[in-house]
């Protein structure tokens, strides 16, 4: 078998100064030999080790990672391995889920006490990461291969699972594409215009974010309305599918005041999220549920509409609507394809997600249309140091889509809104749920329910799970 060349691996590893440092230490003091591949990067404490670290050690080409920091409850800012540990354990699912070998990412506790442990620990590192077939490690290289001195891109090459994947898509659109109930659109567009009307003249917002109708037919676009007389731009139909929470951090929206809002049932969960991380304040907003049955672009309903199953919305001023609604189709493309993906091997999980972020342009629509991107300097457009490539690369995309992913941990509310904007197309719908499920199931949290739950990766429990933690 064709394995790591021994001599010539490198491992980062990335070590706490108090406990995991001193424990380096205290093998080298005691002469215990171990591997030499490995090489050390002093943090203060577990807790500052961000992920994108992990990234860039990998897009910098070291062929495995190792995380290092005192063990529970012995962290010298008391609780930043508690924090870390919760970030690592939705990191690594996260990263299995793309198809990185997990021989190549370890994380351990070793006291300033437990030289022994080190050295066993990083032998036990350097020795999975040797015994990982196909050689030395590439990010994101797979589809910009070099031939002949020449670098040839493989455009448009679709990996099986890619295939299987659209094929999976497009057979639930065409089962579920039924129509919808929206005989009562003109009623509940009066209604709303009616309420709009009220609040503008009695000053009770100063602004309402709406949709009205584009040049285009079936489309609509968002409007802002300041004016009593302008509520008849206002419009409710069944191709009103931004998400326009988004709007709602905007510097210029928020110096207008108190704003009124519509809100379909799945954008109302973006306003928890944005309560709970001080984004906006509850009683500067109007929520304006209305009722949706789900919605449709280009003709075709939205995969997230399939399995919605909550369409009133979660918190809300008033509420429009016609009838109770009975529709609950509850199927699930989304986590079909998870299920597609997961049964997948390794390697056609990696070639699967290298295709997909080829295709990145890095035009950001991802990011314009999310409503929890409201940074005023996203990290990819910080140049010192520059922690993402901002333009369109093979290692770049790989590493700006999992960061994207990674910053939405525990927050996205599964909108979709960045795969429907996606001009390439990329399924970060499919990412997207992953962690949220990823999430479900270890800290038993769902995004955008409840404004009195903290969102896991803010919060911590002594007892969580640490199996994978050496
Ligand atoms: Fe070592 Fe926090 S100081 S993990």
């Amino acid at each position: 078998m064709n394995t790591q060349n021994q001599n010539n691996i490198k491992i980062a590893a990335f070590v706490c100064n108090w406990c995991s440092y001193a424990g380096a230490d205290s093998a080298g003091t005691s002469r215990l030999q171990y591997d030499d591949s490995i090489r050390i990067i002093r943090f203060p404490c577990t807790g500052r080790i961000d992920p994108i670290f992990i990234i860039k050690a990998f897009e910098t080409e070291v062929d495995g990672v190792l995380v290092s920091g005192c063990h529970p409850g012995d962290c010298h800012y008391s609780t930043g391995n508690f924090y870390a540990r919760r970030r690592f354990n939705v990191f690594r699912s996260l990263m299995e889920f793309i198809g990185l070998d997990l021989r190549r990412l370890h994380f351990s506790w070793v006291s300033a006490a437990e030289g022994a442990k080190w050295a066993n620990v990083v032998n036990k590192v350097s020795s999975e990461v040797k015994s990982i077939p196909n050689g030395k490690f590439k990010w994101a290289l797979t589809y910009h291969k070099k031939n002949n001195g020449q670098n040839t891109e493989h455009k448009n090459k679709k990996t099986e699972l890619s295939k299987k994947i659209k094929n999976l898509y497009e057979s639930f659109i065409k089962e579920y594409n039924k129509p919808f109930p929206y005989e009562k659109e003109n009623t509940l567009t009066e209604q709303l215009r009616t309420l709009a009307k009220n609040l503008l003249v009695n000053n009770k917002v100063n602004a309402i974010i709406g949709y009205k109708s584009s040049n285009f037919e079936k489309l609509t676009t968002p409007v802002v309305i300041t004016n009593p007389e302008s509520v008849n731009q206002l419009v409710w139909n069944r191709y009103c599918v931004n998400n326009l929470t988004s709007y709602l951090t905007r510097p210029k929206i928020k110096k207008l005041g108190k704003i009124g809002i519509v809100v379909k049932a799945c954008d109302s969960k973006s306003i928890i999220g944005l309560i709970q991380e001080n984004q906006i304040n509850r009683d500067d907003i109007f929520i304006i549920g209305i009722q949706c049955d789900g919605v449709l672009e280009n003709e075709k309903i939205l995969e997230k509409c399939l399995s919605c199953s909550n369409r009133i919305p979660v918190i809300k001023n008033e509420y429009i609507y016609d009838k109770e609604i009975e529709i609950k189709l509850n199927v699930n493309v989304i986590d079909e394809a998870i299920k597609l993906i997961e049964n997948s091997s390794i390697e056609e999980r990696w070639n699967f997600w290298q295709e997909e972020f080829s295709r990145c342009i890095r035009c950001y629509a991802c990011r314009t249309v999310c409503p929890f991107c409201y940074c005023e300097t996203c990290i990819t457009d910080k140049h010192r140091p520059q922690w993402i490539s901002p333009s369109a690369s093979p290692k770049g995309n790989f590493s700006w889509n999992l960061i994207r992913a990674f910053h939405l941990s525990g927050r996205c509310i599964g909108c979709n809104e960045c795969s429907r904007v996606c001009p390439v197309n990329i399924h970060l719908d499919i990412l997207n749920r992953k962690i949220a499920l990823e999430i479900k199931k270890e800290f038993e949290y769902e995004a955008g329910v409840s404004i009195d739950v903290s969102p896991p990766l803010t919060t911590y429990r002594p007892d969580d799970s640490q199996e994978f933690i050496l």
